[in-house]
């Protein structure tokens, strides 16, 4: 059985990007998963790029205009996730449907176990057509009234075309006093928060050598919070140290 997952958000620069290719990279390398991310954000297509993956022949965008196969569009990263990447072109955008991005996620059922989808922020079009593409939703929001605040109308949307909401990431947490805390934020959705990721200055120096943090700095606070965040997606803790040594000589 295929999932598949929309990473959404109402308003931009929230973690929406680094949560799906850590989370990604996470189940993936850790959980020996088989994954695929998708950037559904054309335009602004920060996926690839945040990977170090920057020039694709074909990407989303061909899929949309029927000039590939979504398998065509399918590539390796080291961590051993597969991503589907958007184009970088303006020249691109030109013709590119997005509201038929459900009907070409549909060939890739029974293919990979987890799909995640990397949203733009808000409700227009391309973030629509990736919540209708989605099964399952995760909101990110940094812990503010502003961005909480949309996730509240997000839920509303969400939960008008019957679609399943997990929870809330809460990211870039500083727990400085101006900030809400996850319980208002619980109170003020009526949404589970999943994960507290906190303000890591590794998150961002990880993203300038294109490694997802789990992997560059897998011990800082924010990998582990979101390893630990990938475990509960897929219901199962991650491995420890001598767990996995054992599992290697099994194998
Ligand atoms: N937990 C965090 N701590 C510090 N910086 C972060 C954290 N999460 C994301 N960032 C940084 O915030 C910026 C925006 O993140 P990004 O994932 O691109 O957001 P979005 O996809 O929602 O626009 C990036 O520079 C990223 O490195
Ligand atoms: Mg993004």
């Amino acid at each position: 059985m295929t999932r598949t997952i929309g990473v959404i958000s109402g308003k931009g620069g929230v973690g929406k990007t680094t949560v799906v290719a850590n989370l990604g990279a996470a189940l993936a390398h850790r959980f020996k998963k088989d994954v695929t991310i998708v950037d559904c954000n054309l335009t602004a297509s920060h996926l690839g790029l945040s990977l170090g993956m920057h020039y694709h022949p074909v990407t989303l965008n061909h899929v949309l205009r029927r000039e590939k196969h979504i398998d065509e569009s399918i590539y390796d990263h080291p961590s051993g996730m597969k991503i589907i990447p958007a184009s970088l072109h303006l020249k691109d955008l030109i013709k590119t449907d997005i509201s038929k991005l459900g009907h070409h996620l549909k060939k890739l059922k029974g293919k990979t176990e987890i799909i995640f989808l990397d949203s733009s922020p808000g409700l227009g079009k391309e973030a629509v057509a990736t919540i209708k593409a989605s099964e399952e939703l995760i909101f990110v929001t940094r812990p503010d009234i502003m961005s909480v605040s949309d996730v509240i109308r997000g839920k509303e949307f969400v939960g008008k075309i019957k679609k399943e909401p997990i929870g809330i990431v809460l990211n870039m947490v500083t727990r400085g006093g101006h900030e809400l805390t996850q319980k208002e934020v619980e109170i003020m959705t009526d949404l589970p928060v999943i994960a507290v990721v906190p303000h890591d200055k590794n998150v961002p120096k990880s993203l300038a050598k294109k490694i997802p943090v789990i992997l560059h700095k897998p011990r800082t606070p924010a990998s582990k919070e979101l390893r630990k965040l990938a475990g509960f997606i897929i219901g199962e803790e991650e491995l420890g140290f001598w767990d996995r040594i054992v599992r290697f000589l099994k194998t």
